[in-house]
């Protein structure tokens, strides 16, 4: 025993280390169909991410075979898993969200189209990227994340060099890491913090065509009423 066990200012984190957290935590009701869903499919296709360390997470057993892996981070109601991953059915589909209407949604949309390609992780994406093999992804999705537009919460954006640092090394070489946003401020900040990053390199010149395989979402639409234009990066793995 050191003498630090009994000292009682090391039970409260300093508010310094407090978890940074690039979501709000948001309430939101099920239809009955989610709930049905959610209570039905997640024990197959679902897993829990809890907070802090916890074993690795295994890709291939996981899905139950050997095939590329595209990871989705912020999967929202899932209609761009869903329909990316019918399209592509050699490929296999993790998303991650933490609001679980959403994670239901998918989960319903995965039983309604049959797809056997697609797993739901509940927690934070960053929690669970540190569980991931290095190299073990063939793509990495980050479709509308959270802007966070004022200066003092760009701490919790999702695309900054210590999260990009950690994602890169997931992929493996030739790996994509595949980002799109509507706001336009935030594009040219994923874009320097891109190409800062030594071992990534934009695979066009600045920003990406629209690809015509990210389905429109509900985000994508409100930003395009807006008068947002909407702009895609793509990142290679060296
Ligand atoms: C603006 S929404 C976009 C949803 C979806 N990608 C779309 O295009 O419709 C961003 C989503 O990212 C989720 N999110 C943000 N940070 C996350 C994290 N660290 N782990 C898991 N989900 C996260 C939020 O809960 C939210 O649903």
């Amino acid at each position: 025993m050191t003498s630090t066990d009994h000292d009682p200012t090391r039970l409260a984190p300093h508010p310094a280390a407090r978890t940074v957290r690039t979501f709000h935590p948001r309430r939101g009701r099920m239809t009955g169909r989610q709930t049905d869903a959610l209570g039905r499919l997640f024990p197959t296709y679902g897993l829990e991410i809890p907070d802090g360390p916890g074993a690795p997470v295994d890709p291939a057993g996981l899905f139950g075979r050997e095939a590329p892996v595209v990871l989705e981070i912020g999967s929202g109601m899932g209609e761009t898993t869903a329909a990316m991953a019918g399209a592509d059915p050699d490929r296999d589909y993790l998303a991650v969200e933490v609001h679980t209407p959403g994670i239901a949604n998918l989960l319903d949309l995965v039983d309604r189209r049959n797809l056997r390609n697609v797993r739901v992780a509940r927690g934070d994406a960053l929690a669970l990227v540190r569980r991931l093999p290095a190299g073990s992804l063939d793509a990495v999705h980050v479709f509308f994340p959270d802007p966070w537009p004022k200066a003092r919460h760009h701490k919790r954006r999702l695309i900054q060099p210590a999260h990009v640092a950690l994602l890169r090394g997931r992929l493996a070489p030739g790996g994509t890491l595949h980002c799109a946003t509507d706001w336009a401020e935030y594009a040219e900040a994923m874009r320097d913090t891109l190409d800062a990053d030594p071992e990534l390199v934009n695979a066009y010149d600045g920003f990406a065509p629209r690809p015509a395989h990210r389905p429109v979402t509900k985000f994508e639409r409100r930003a395009l009423l807006a008068g947002r234009p909407v702009a895609d990066l793509v990142y290679r793995r060296r």
